[in-house]
């Protein structure tokens, strides 16, 4: 089945999708492919807020110093520049939406709205709505795609590939409805907008995250990947084994929270000068550091000492989901573990989001601009999905008026389906699970060679497996899966080709730093020959 043609095909409905829709539709035809569960994506779970220059007390120059020292020597110092600059302008735009952030109390502040601290940042410029910044954001944001009459929003479909005609120009996407019927989605421009790769470990912050399943999608045609390596674990995920996922936001201990160990001790004092609010990597590893050593599977995070009003007052959220799973945020420490955040890889873009393939973008979590280099700043994602959004929208406005809007949907098809019926839907889900379990254990916050050499392993026999079922990869469950087994052997190679410890990437093998930063780059090919390698 054929949809008509859009001028723009945005895959992904999270800040990224929605901002880009909203900037292009009073010119241009957009059809948004959302997931049909509106909790599905990590924006919408974003607590903390945005980061850009705001106050009169801060400074362009502080905020890039901040991120380059975060990201550890790895940021395209160009793609940084350009994010903070842009900073201030997509914020304001949010204000123009709506976006109901929170007002600031204090009578003698410079800025009308409240800003918070995190990790990395050496100033409060973490604009937010209360602790549920994403929601808020995205909400807004929805309630005019929805009213938009440019906008046709499609979330009855899984998209499972994008169309390329034969010089490699990407013409749209096909995918797979709720009846098992195909689609194909053609137009002139197609935007990634799928999220990041977290969803490859078994432990994360969100509770259905993306798999790294668009990134493939555009590698299939062609396109560059960068950075797999740098998986970023956020340090306070609620520690309970047996239930879902919830994050605690880095506000919490960039309004003062403590991390403590089992004995009691605030360990990071010891082990940096920022103490808490070191960037995540180093925050992430002491914490893991303490859980080998002690017998608890967690350490403490404690904000009893902010007072009962002050943790309502910024903590609503928290607070309130944390009483739902019997902790008493006012009364008890809360116990804490890592778990996997934000992929700071992705596919390679330009400032416009544009892909080395023909008429084929991406932004947002999916993309890899370098501005996050080797470990992303607390809440520079939003901010980038913002500022790449609208950058990215200029772009297809003016490609458009430069080269005209004319794709065919006729020729191309979606792929001829498998008999839905009779797929092994369990069989995938246990290879999903023991992806996961290879990923965790040794692709994580900590590796190491040996440890590497097993997950690759690992994880060829298991893309075996999925390609040795029969019509496994002509369904929608069976191809997705295929991908993101693909994208988790790819972080794999990427892992091993550095030689070094660095941001996100720690090698008990390789633990000191390469004087020169290299980001690392790779295509379908550097999997297709490592798989060769091995036949
Ligand atoms: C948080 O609130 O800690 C998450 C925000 C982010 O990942 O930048």
């Amino acid at each position: 089945m054929s949809t008509p043609t859009s001028d723009v095909l945005i895959i992904g409905g999270g800040v990224a999708g929605l901002t880009l829709a909203l900037e292009v539709a009073d010119q241009r035809s957009v059809t948004l492919v959302r997931p049909a569960q509106d909790d599905q994506g990590a924006s919408r779970w974003a607590q903390g807020g945005i980061a850009a220059v705001l106050s009169p007390d801060d400074d362009l120059e502080a905020h890039i110093n901040d991120t380059l020292i975060a990201g550890d020597g790895l940021c395209d110092v160009e793609a940084v520049r350009f994010t903070v600059t842009h900073g201030p302008a997509a914020i304001q735009w949010l204000i123009d939406q709506g976006v109901p952030f929170t007002p600031e109390t204090d009578p003698a502040a410079r800025y009308p709205y409240h800003l918070t601290r995190e990790g990395g940042h050496n100033a409060r410029r973490i604009i937010h709505a209360d602790d549920a910044t994403g929601r808020a954001v995205v909400d807004t944001l929805l309630d005019s795609v929805a009213q938009h009459p440019n906008i046709t929003q499609r979330n009855d479909l899984t998209v499972v590939g994008l169309l390329q005609d034969v010089h490699g120009t990407c013409h749209g996407a096909y995918g797979n409805d709720t009846n098992q019927q195909w689609h194909s989605l053609t137009a002139r421009h197609t935007v990634l907008a799928t999220g990041g790769a977290s969803g490859l470990y078994r432990h994360t912050t969100t509770p259905a995250p993306s798999s790294g399943e668009g990134m493939m999608m555009a590698a299939e045609l062609g396109a560059r990947l960068m950075n797999l390596e740098f998986q970023q674990f956020h340090p306070t995920c609620l520690f309970d084994p047996e239930g879902p996922a919830f994050l605690i936001s880095e506000a919490v201990r960039g309004e003062g929270g403590h991390l403590l160990n089992e004995a009691g001790e605030r360990f990071m004092l010891a082990l940096d000068k920022r103490a808490e609010l070191a960037p995540r990597d180093v925050v992430a590893r002491a914490i893991d550091a303490e859980i080998q050593r002690s017998s608890l599977g967690h350490v403490w995070l404690d904000i009893r000492h902010l007072g009962e009003k002050a943790i309502h007052h910024h903590f609503p959220t928290i607070q309130a989901h944390c009483a739902s799973r019997g902790i008493d945020i006012t009364q008890q420490a809360i116990p804490v573990v890592p778990a996997a955040h934000y992929s700071c890889g992705g596919v390679a873009t330009n400032l416009q989001g544009a892909t080395n393939v023909a008429n084929l973008y991406a932004i947002g979590e999916t993309a890899c601009t370098g501005l996050h280099g080797a470990n992303r700043m607390a809440s520079n994602s939003l901010l980038e999905c913002l500022v790449f959004a609208r950058s990215c929208a200029q772009a297809l406005l003016a490609d458009a008026e430069q080269n005209g809007l004319t794709t065919s949907s006729s020729e191309f098809q979606p792929p001829t389906p498998a008999a839905a019926a009779t797929f092994p839907k369990a069989v995938l889900s246990d290879i999903r699970q023991q992806m996961r379990t290879t990923m965790s254990q040794h692709v994580s916050i900590v590796r190491s060679t040996t440890g590497l050499s097993t997950a690759l392993e690992h994880l060829k026999t298991l893309l075996n497996s999925v390609e040795e079922i029969q019509g496994a990869l002509k369904a929608p469950e069976g191809k997705r899966l295929h991908q993101t087994l693909q994208l988790a052997l790819l972080t794999v190679i990427a892992a091993q080709q550095r030689h070094e410890s660095r941001g996100l990437h720690y090698s008990t093998d390789w633990p000191h730093q390469r004087p020169q930063a290299i980001a690392s780059a790779l295509s379908i090919n550097d999997l297709t020959d490592a798989l060769e390698k091995n036949r």
